[in-house]
């Protein structure tokens, strides 16, 4: 039977005449459509690792450097990398910066990320051999005899390197207000860092919610990180302009594999927090004892509407050597890390298959509605600050002067304080 027709439609009736169903007969009960997801465009994201632009920063941040050994392996340039929509060419231009243009050639539109990177640094079209500069102008059509007299160029786009990274901003002509975060303890030599990719199918807030989440890691991850015996806790929870913190309070070293690890000797007192900033990060701090501090900084890159990428930077120090306590800690990060993105695509499989999302929360979903809160504001002012500069949106054409977009980081701002106890 076709969908959409009932028995009767197949003529059970017997008059003859067949009856259109509105729609499908067997499915779900369709939700209302909401869906957590927003648009914020006028902000920094990580697009790819420095050392993934060939020739790039080395050394001299986290994700840079030969001494990693995670390395997601090195790639020459161009890269291609959607950031919140937009599918954007990464390479480093004649001066070595990293530039970021559409990637779609202005001449018959074929992907320039099939392509390469001159000598020279231009960016070469695989098709007719069109070379665009780092700011997106074409310097270059090979067979043209007569002199390049109009301007043909694609939509460059702002980026910055930070810490190992390059960061983009995925609205044209736009150089956002708000810095990207630091990396922690960067230049303290007794941390190591590890950086780790994690692509989730899940939309920004699921991501953020679930990498901030305290209650699901005894169930979802039982036995590797909690688990054991329940303890009552205190969250006091900071909610600040751009920014959420919840310092946990009473918190016993967890019986976990990963607690083992990390503070072999008992570790004495845990100190725990766990922080969203605007636009995509989420953090979690674990000090065990004086001896051993972490600090998972994630970097969240929403590629599309329920697509993200999350470049999580482990910042770590302890009594053991670091690179033992890599050693041991990577295959457990991994589990845990693909239980995560497991479980997240599983949710968005459901949002989907029920026409939107239906969530109820409660005073244990600590950050996850304050998390939501701040990012629907943030596009409410990116929204309003974005008509009032008449900044279009997303358009052909381009070279119009770069507009700063965004909130400044605050810090100096006064929270909103609440407290909430929970078992865990
Ligand atoms: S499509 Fe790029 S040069 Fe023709
Ligand atoms: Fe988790």
């Amino acid at each position: 039977m076709l969908s959409g027709m009932s028995l009767e439609d197949e003529g059970v009736r017997g008059s003859g005449e067949r009856a259109v169903a509105p729609g499908p007969v067997l499915g779900p009960p369709q939700g209302r459509g909401h869906r957590s997801v927003v648009r914020l465009t006028r902000e920094w994201y990580v697009a790819c690792r420095s050392d993934e632009l060939e020739g790039g920063e080395v050394g001299n941040g986290v994700a840079g450097g030969g001494s990693l050994p995670e390395r997601l392996g090195r790639r020459s340039a161009p890269l291609a990398m959607t950031v919140a929509g937009v599918p954007l060419v990464l390479f480093r231009d004649g001066t070595g910066r990293a530039s970021a243009l559409l990637d779609r050639c202005a001449h018959r539109n074929v992907p320039l990320s099939l392509g390469r990177v001159t000598r020279e640094g231009t960016l070469e079209c695989g098709y007719h051999g069109w070379r665009f500069t780092g700011e997106g102008r074409c310097s270059a059509i090979p067979g043209l005899c007569s002199p390049l007299e109009k301007v043909y160029r694609v939509h460059s786009y702002a980026t910055r390197e930070q810490d190992g990274f390059v960061w983009v901003c995925p609205e044209p002509d736009v150089i956002p207000e708000r810095d990207p975060l630091r990396v922690p303890a960067l230049d303290d030599s007794r941390y190591e860092h590890v950086v780790r990719r994690v692509e989730v199918r899940a939309s920004l807030h699921a991501a953020i919610e679930n990498a901030l989440d305290v209650p699901h890691t005894g169930y979802l991850h039982r036995g590797l990180f909690r688990g054991g015996k329940k303890n009552r806790i205190r969250a006091v929870v900071r909610r600040y302009r751009d920014r959420v913190e919840a310092e946990y309070l009473g918190e016993p070293k967890p019986p976990g594999v990963v607690a083992k690890i990390l503070a072999p000797h008992g570790g004495g007192i845990v100190r725990h927090w766990d922080r969203f900033f605007l636009p995509g990060v989420a953090q979690v701090e674990y000090a065990l004892g004086e001896d051993t501090h972490l600090v998972v900084t994630s970097f969240c890159t929403p590629v599309e509407d329920f697509h993200t990428i999350m470049f999580a930077v482990v910042s770590f120090r302890t009594p053991l050597p670091g690179a033992l306590v890599r050693r041991v800690l990577e295959p457990v990060a991994r589990r845990i890390f693909g239980q995560d993105a497991a479980i997240l695509a599983k949710q968005t499989e459901a949002i989907e298959r029920f026409g939107g999302e239906q969530f109820v929360s409660t005073e244990i979903d600590v950050l996850g509605p304050s998390v939501w809160r701040l990012l629907r504001d943030a596009e409410r002012a990116e929204q309003a600050a974005s008509a009032h500069q008449g900044t279009p949106r997303h358009t052909d054409g381009g070279g119009a002067a770069a507009t700063r977009g965004g909130a400044t980081r605050s810090i100096a701002d006064e929270p909103v304080v609440h407290a909430v106890d929970l078992e865990v």
